[in-house]
């Protein structure tokens, strides 16, 4: 890969002709003619699914790593982990409310849980992460990237420059760390599952919410990429990516009471949330919005952008628009 701009080597490009346009037309037209049949066998076997779902994936005695796990989403999902018989590794920036989860975990199931603390935004902390974890649990079979810093009060001008480097590192850059760091041993081991938690808001946009939206296109951005290398290169049939939806989860207190001020749609509970995650991921689905149901929305935006906007305006109560936004720029 060339990053030099120096080294650089521009061709000349010419205009496309009527003639090339229609061939690539016909290219196109070839393709997607292709998937049309091939998705009949696929379609009669969903079908023969919906009647009669074929097992959950057993994953007990596997190794999951979970990051950002010592609280919210990511520690719902360690216990439905653990639940399902998975060994877990907490990973996290403190050391001590990671071990406190896995202390739980210990005490509520039959499985191995240890705290990692590790800061995923920094390479080479995975690295080294990577090497603790398999000196004492062992190979990750099942990967879950979900750290994130929480934040809903980015809009473009509000915040500091670096506050805006950070979300990203956190929140974006981080899934490179960890996916390079594990998905190595899958490969060799011809076994794994990366799961990664992005966001419902990538089907309907919401006002002052410009980093974390961008950061969850982008997590959807990496596990498509990342799904089409493994289709590409072979490993689709071993190692499994699956990326989740959720709603809005009532995780910190200050978050939970913005969205019941205003909004009309009742904020999820994490258990709930968790629970379907694994379930799908054990279905080994590939994206799908959690719960189901809330999915949905996406139809927003099959409609002409004014009226979708006035559309959405109706899931919020405006008579709260003050008291939210009094919570909202609260420290
Ligand atoms: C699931 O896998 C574990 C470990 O490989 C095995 O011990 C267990 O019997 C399996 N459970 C079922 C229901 O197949
Ligand atoms: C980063 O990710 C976490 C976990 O998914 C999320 O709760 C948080 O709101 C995100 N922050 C931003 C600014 O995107």
């Amino acid at each position: 890969m060339s990053t030099n701009s120096e080294s650089y080597d521009a061709v000349d490009s010419l205009p496309n002709s009527q003639l090339d346009n229609i061939k690539n037309l016909l290219h196109l037209f070839n393709g997607i003619l292709y998937a049309t049949v091939a998705s009949i066998p696929i379609f009669f076997k969903w079908l023969f699914h919906l009647f009669l779902p074929p097992p959950l994936k057993n994953i007990s005695g596997q190794l999951a790593l979970i990051t950002g796990s010592s609280a919210g989403i990511g520690r719902a999902i360690a216990m439905r982990l653990a639940r399902e018989g998975c060994h877990i590794a907490i990973v996290n920036r403190n050391l001590k409310m990671g071990q406190k989860v896995a202390e739980e975990i210990r005490a509520q199931y039959k499985v191995k849980a240890i705290a990692f603390e590790a800061d995923v935004s920094k390479c080479e902390d995975v690295k080294r992460l990577k090497r603790e974890v398999e000196e004492s649990l062992g190979n990750v079979d099942i990967l879950v990237n979900n750290a994130g810093l929480l934040s809903l009060e980015n809009s473009l001008l509000e915040g500091n420059d670096e506050d805006y480097q950070r979300v990203v590192d956190v929140n974006l850059t981080s899934y490179f760390w960890t996916t390079r760091a594990f998905l190595p041993g899958m490969m060799e081991r011809k076994k794994g599952h990366i799961v990664s938690v992005s966001s419902l808001i990538t089907k309907i946009s919401v006002f002052g919410t410009i980093a974390y939206t961008t950061t969850k296109y982008g997590n959807i951005g990496f596990m498509e990429a990342l799904n089409e290398d493994l289709k590409f290169f072979g490993y689709s049939d071993c190692i499994k990516t699956t990326t989740v939806l959720p709603t809005l989860v009532g995780t910190q207190r200050k978050h939970s009471q913005m969205v019941e001020a205003i909004s009309k749609i009742p904020v999820s509970n994490v258990y709930a949330i968790a629970k379907d995650i694994v379930y799908g991921m054990q279905r080994n689905r590939r994206i799908f919005s959690v719960p189901q149901s809330a999915g949905l929305v996406g139809i927003f935006s099959w409609f002409p952008d004014d009226a979708c906007f006035l559309g959405k305006l109706k899931l919020m109560d405006k008579s709260k628009l003050d008291e939210f936004m009094k919570i909202r720029a609260k420290k």
